[in-house]
């Protein structure tokens, strides 16, 4: 069990920022997830935690002392890698049981764990194989069974469901909040991935270029995303973006208006797919042509041109229409979010 502490943090690599003023409180078992696009730095923030990449700035503590001087293998941490970093030369057997044989455990009981870690992850039957020898999403699990053999201060996973496929993924996903849960370990969590982000999280940290967009609770990243950033990033389909000017009470758009208190001046209005309803030509807020209407089974996407925008509209598995038609749209006024045009910060409600 252990807390982490990210002081101010940096990493660049030769005139390049990676990772820019990063602080941040991770709890004990926490189960953090560090959310961005390719490229955010993620990794480099990771292996940082690690002890595989030195700060250029800043400190790193965990249970409180800092540990920027210690190396790796003295910080009791398990990670598994976005590349797997499996050795080749070993069985799957052996790879699992690697992390017990530098610890000097007797060969029964390595045994006996290796085989349980390796059930977890329905690996079982290839035990005598080497990776060479392995498919990725099998290679990814030899990875993630290394990491639960034993019981680490830490777990570090960088995207380590990014190779399997999507049955394989929900079932390991679950698996795994229900295995951090069970050894009650702190866990740092990678992944680009927005719902693998929202399932397993006790908190996300949204990041791009290097910085912190914003950190809640999934509940909060979605009811209350603090810029258009993370409004488009989390979700799926992403949240409706439409800039246009509010003027007396009133949002103007090129495909109508409609009543908005508490703003003026030029806006990004946001709203999800569901908080978007669907009616008659002549009676909604703007005024739109269905492009698409896709039946995803308990429920139809719709995607309809609103002026030079495109909104996305989730509607009931009966809700699908006639590609062409004219209709109108209706936004929930209740589930509403305004963004600075400008700086795209997200912009107290009215009341507020
Ligand atoms: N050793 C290095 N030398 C130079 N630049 C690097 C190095 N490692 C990473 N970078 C750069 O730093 C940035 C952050 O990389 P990082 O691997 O942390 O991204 P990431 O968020 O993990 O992305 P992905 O989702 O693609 O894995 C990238 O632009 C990358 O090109
Ligand atoms: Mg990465």
């Amino acid at each position: 069990m252990a807390t982490v502490s990210l002081h101010h943090v940096a990493k660049i690599f030769g005139a390049f920022n990676a990772v820019q003023d990063l602080s941040l409180e991770i709890a004990d078992c926490e189960f953090l997830v560090l959310l961005g696009p390719s490229g955010c730095g993620k990794t480099t923030t990771m292996r940082m935690i690690a002890g595989l990449e030195d700060p250029t700035a800043g400190d790193i503590l965990i249970d409180g002392a800092r540990v920027n001087d210690r190396p790796a293998r003295d910080r009791d941490l398990a990670m598994v890698f976005q590349n797997y970093g499996l050795y080749p030369h070993m069985t799957v057997a052996q790879n699992i049981g690697y992390p017990l044989k530098v610890r000097g455990l007797p060969r029964a009981e390595r045994e006996t764990r290796v085989k349980a870690a390796a059930a977890r992850v329905e690996l079982s039957s290839l035990l005598d194989r080497r990776p060479a020898e392995l498919s990725g999403g099998q290679r990814q699990r030899v990875a993630l069974a290394r990491a639960v053999v034993r019981t680490p201060r830490l777990f570090l996973m960088d995207e380590p469901l990014s190779n399997l496929d999507a049955k394989l993924r929900t079932s390991m996903r679950a698996q795994l909040k229900h295995l951090q849960r069970d050894l009650a370990t702190t866990t740092i969590y990678v992944t680009h991935d927005q719902t693998e982000a929202m399932t397993l999280a006790d908190r996300i940290v949204v990041m791009k270029d290097g910085r912190i967009q914003q950190s809640g609770t999934p509940a909060e990243i979605y009811a209350r995303p603090g810029n258009i950033f993370v409004a488009g990033f989390v979700g799926s389909p992403p949240m409706n973006l439409l800039a246009g000017t509010v003027s007396d009470g009133r949002f103007s758009h090129d495909a109508g208006s409609m009543v908005l208190a508490g703003h003026s001046g030029p806006v990004v209005l946001g709203v999800r797919p569901e908080d978007v309803s669907v009616v008659g030509a002549d009676e909604g807020d703007l005024r739109g042509r269905v492009y698409s209407s896709e039946l995803l089974g308990d429920s139809v996407l719709l995607g309809i041109t609103v002026g030079n925008d495109l909104v996305n509209v989730k509607v009931g598995p009966e809700g699908g229409r006639a590609i062409g038609s004219e209709i109108a749209i209706r936004l929930n006024p209740a589930k509403l979010h305004v963004f600075h045009h400008d700086t795209g910060l997200r912009l107290a409600e009215a009341g507020q």
